[in-house]
């Protein structure tokens, strides 16, 4: 596995158990890790989890835990006995629910050990915007909340944080080098954009500063999965050798 395939993660979009062990048979000498979530969990639950590993491979786990500190540390706890590499929680659940889960996590196992899941937040998600904001009683928009709350998960102790490419350059400014960006909303120059309405390639991505890049349906949907992944990882090398 070199530095461009541990940076990407494919996300496992699908609804069966069968489904999810094709795709991980059909790239897991590609992908560095399997995106995991709500839907394939709420149908497969963990065992979704374990048959990934079982391969031997890294999975990310999307569940955007939000709750009090007690119940998000306890559920990260979970996450970590069932051996995955990432999970995340909502910044939106505060400081004191950050800390709680990091501190949870140090005692069981420390930073630096073998095991330690990169523990992510979610700032504000891309599918929100000022307005969306603004009902709720947030007065201040994303492109402000945004770097505020990467930088509040930093300071709780947080690995990084999922942001859409457009949001990295804010994050980096805000939170510096050494911490990790997570980012959906990547397309090939070629590919459809689906629903994604601001992208990137895989390249640009990398080139602004992202760490890992979640990538979907540009594999999922072509003609030649296996085929649409090497090209993506073609491109990102390029990047990460400039
Ligand atoms: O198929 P596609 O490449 O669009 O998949 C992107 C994945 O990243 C999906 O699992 C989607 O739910 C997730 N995601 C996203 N935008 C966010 C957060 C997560 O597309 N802001």
């Amino acid at each position: 596995m070199d530095d461009a395939q541990r940076r990407l993660i494919f996300a496992l979009d699908v609804d069966s158990f069968e489904d999810a062990r094709g795709w991980v048979e059909k790239l897991q000498g590609q992908v560095g890790a399997f995106k995991v979530g709500k839907q394939l969990f709420t149908r497969c639950g963990p065992d979704v989890v374990r048959m990934i590993r079982d391969h031997g491979v890294d999975v990310f786990l999307d569940l955007k835990y939000h709750d009090i500190p007690n119940t998000v540390a306890m559920a990260g706890l979970e996450a970590l006995k069932l051996g995955v590499w990432m999970f995340n929680v909502h910044a939106l659940g505060g400081a004191e629910m950050m800390a709680k889960l990091v501190e949870q996590v140090d005692k069981v196992c420390p930073r630096g050990t073998e095991g330690r899941p990169l523990l992510i937040a979610v700032t504000i998600l891309t599918s929100s915007t000022d307005a969306t904001l603004q009902a709720i009683g947030i007065e201040r928009p994303v492109a402000e909340m945004v770097p505020r709350l990467a930088k509040l998960a930093q300071q709780a102790g947080m690995d990084g944080v999922v942001a859409s490419p457009q949001e990295v350059g804010l994050i980096r400014q805000a939170c510096g080098r050494d911490f990790a960006i997570v980012t959906p909303g990547v397309r090939p120059a070629d590919a459809s954009l689906d629903d994604q309405k601001r992208v990137m390639t895989p390249g640009e991505a990398l080139r602004y500063g992202a760490d890992y890049l979640v990538i979907g349906r540009p594999i999922s949907a072509a003609p030649d999965p296996a085929a649409a992944a090497a090209a993506i990882l073609a491109e990102m090398r390029g990047a990460l050798q400039a």
